[in-house]
């Protein structure tokens, strides 16, 4: 069997980043800037340095910052050049040289399944990745790069995890595991937001996927689940029924960013490991009175 190469990454972000209001009132949480960096940018840049070609992004009304984002900002390139500014300018253009960039418009916040089955004709009939924003993983190697390798091994579908304490797991898609070796598991069963005890396991998932493209029949024969919404754990459910998935426990550091404590723990420990601002950010931090 030869595996096909994960060449497009789906991107969902037409959520209305209810956990971080105000600030999201009128700007996406998606382009809220994390040390010196959109949030958005951290996952287009982990799936781009997997070989990943092609970003489509799932968004919805008010979003229109993370286009232009990602475009081409002819305007500001002009006045970069004119006044010699050419290491900024090479930083910015780098941004939209780094993929092509499309966009598929969620209408209604129907759920993570929902926004994933819009992104269908662009993706096609092949395997592709699904990365959540709100998702860090501060490591190298990053989070798809170590499911990437389980995909070039299996050529199944695969999904990253970590473990939570059980009381977490309501946050979350759980697994009920059937471990083939430490760290990687074959899915037996998931749930999407169990109560700690109908729980199968604490074996988590954290928003990484590599899926086959036999996901979106799937996608398109659920109904409703947890919280009302279309769940894409409720699709990986009936997935299994013909195909093998794979989940990955993911080493590094995870922050959910959507949130805002999780949001500021990012923060300090991406300041702390930059090149540019980590030292005197860690005086700074030493100095502080707490
Ligand atoms: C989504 C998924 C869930 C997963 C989580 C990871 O939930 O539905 O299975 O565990 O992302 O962050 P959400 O955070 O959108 O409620």
């Amino acid at each position: 069997m030869s595996i096909k190469p994960i060449r497009k990454a789906v991107l969902p972000a037409a959520g209305l980043g209810t956990r971080f209001l105000p600030a999201t009132k009128a700007s996406p949480k998606e382009m809220l800037p994390l040390v010196d960096k959109p949030l958005i940018q951290y996952v287009v840049e982990e799936a781009v340095a997997c070989g990943i070609t092609d970003i489509i992004i799932v968004t919805g009304r008010g979003k229109r910052a993370i286009e232009d984002h990602f475009d081409v900002a002819f305007e500001l390139e002009v006045l970069l050049r004119d006044k010699g500014k050419d290491d900024i300018l090479k930083e910015v253009r780098a941004i939209s040289d780094m993929a092509n960039f499309s966009y598929v418009r969620q209408p209604e916040a129907l759920g993570l399944g929902h926004a994933v089955n819009c992104a269908r004709n662009l993706v096609g009939d092949e395997p592709f990745a699904v990365l959540l924003a709100d998702d860090i993983i501060h490591h190298v190697p990053t989070a798809l790069e170590q499911m990437m390798a389980v995909y070039r091994e299996t050529g199944s579908s695969v999904i990253g995890l970590q473990q939570v304490p059980l009381a977490e797991v309501i946050k979350y898609g759980v697994i009920l595991p059937e471990t083939i070796s430490a760290g990687l598991h074959r899915v037996v069963d998931m749930v999407e937001k169990p109560r700690p005890a109908d729980a199968p396991s604490n074996l988590s998932v954290i928003g990484r996927y590599i899926l086959q493209p036999a996901i979106f029949d799937c996608l398109d024969r659920i109904s409703a689940g947890a919280g009302g919404e279309l769940q894409l754990t409720d699709a990986l459910k009936r997935l299994l029924k013909t195909h093998q998935i794979h989940g990955l426990e993911l080493v590094g550091d995870r922050y959910d960013a959507g949130s805002k404590i999780g949001f500021l723990k990012a923060t300090v420990a991406l300041a702390l490991d930059s090149p540019e601002l980590g030292p005197e950010f860690r005086s700074y931090l030493k100095g502080l009175d707490i």
